[in-house]
């Protein structure tokens, strides 16, 4: 538990004379799923951050039609992530809490103004967009009755993955050693194509992505969040 150094007065006439530990805040909590890369995102903030261990992770079956009324009762939309904070206060989604997160901590995955800042959001806008259509194709076969398919539909969103990818390979040899909310949300959508869409091969037309990503996934934030077996 986070223990915070407390002045307590031994009399009425002391301002602070010694100091105890007592439990601090109660930690940041975060409906999580170790499937979902938006969770995940916010994992890899917290922990690059040095914040993971502020945060307990409250499992969630966030699903769109068998909707988890637990979540619902702090989020309406009922997805994940959704974080309590320390004082209660209930965030979403994925970059409204990584920026409080960041917030929280010394503030060095989004810059604060220029064009940095422009183009890091901007990377984390595809990438999000990246996982939006992957996991709204993935429903299309593991939640969808099979019957009410639309094959045209999931062919839009695959599209959009093909697209992204094509600019995260125009884009990687930028990536360098950069660790911020941009390349972060990019590792985390090319590490959810790995677990739930294996038979992409995205390396194959992406060898620049490829290299940054064997390297930015060698992370320990990273390896510390890898989704489970698919
Ligand atoms: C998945 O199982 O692919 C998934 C789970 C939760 C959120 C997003 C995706």
């Amino acid at each position: 538990m986070a223990v915070a150094h407390t002045c307590v007065p031994l009399s009425p006439n002391q301002d602070c004379v010694r100091e105890i530990s007592e439990p601090r805040e109660k930690p940041m909590k975060i409906f999580y799923s170790a499937a979902s890369p938006f969770v995940r995102k916010c994992l890899v903030a917290a922990h690059e951050l040095g914040l993971r261990e502020r945060l307990d992770l409250l499992p969630a079956a966030a699903h769109p039609i068998t909707r988890d009324r637990t979540i619902v009762a702090h989020n309406p939309l009922g997805k994940v992530p959704t974080l309590i904070t320390d004082d209660g206060t209930v965030l979403y989604d994925s970059r409204v809490i990584c920026e409080y997160l960041n917030a929280q901590g010394d503030g060095h995955l989004i810059p604060p103004e220029g064009p940095a800042r422009w183009s890091v959001l901007v990377e984390q806008s595809l990438a999000d967009g990246i996982m939006d259509a992957a996991v709204l194709a993935r429903y299309e076969t593991a939640a969808r009755p099979e019957n009410l398919r639309w094959n045209d539909w999931t062919a839009g969103q695959l599209d959009k993955v093909t697209c992204g990818l094509a600019e995260f390979e125009r884009c990687a040899a930028g990536f360098g050693d950069r660790v911020d909310i941009g390349t972060i949300a990019v590792g985390c959508a090319l590490g959810y194509l790995d677990f739930r869409y294996a038979s992409l091969t995205w390396r194959e037309k992406c060898p620049n992505t490829s290299a940054w990503f064997e390297r930015f996934g060698a992370r320990d934030s990273m390896m510390a969040t890898r989704p489970p077996a698919a």
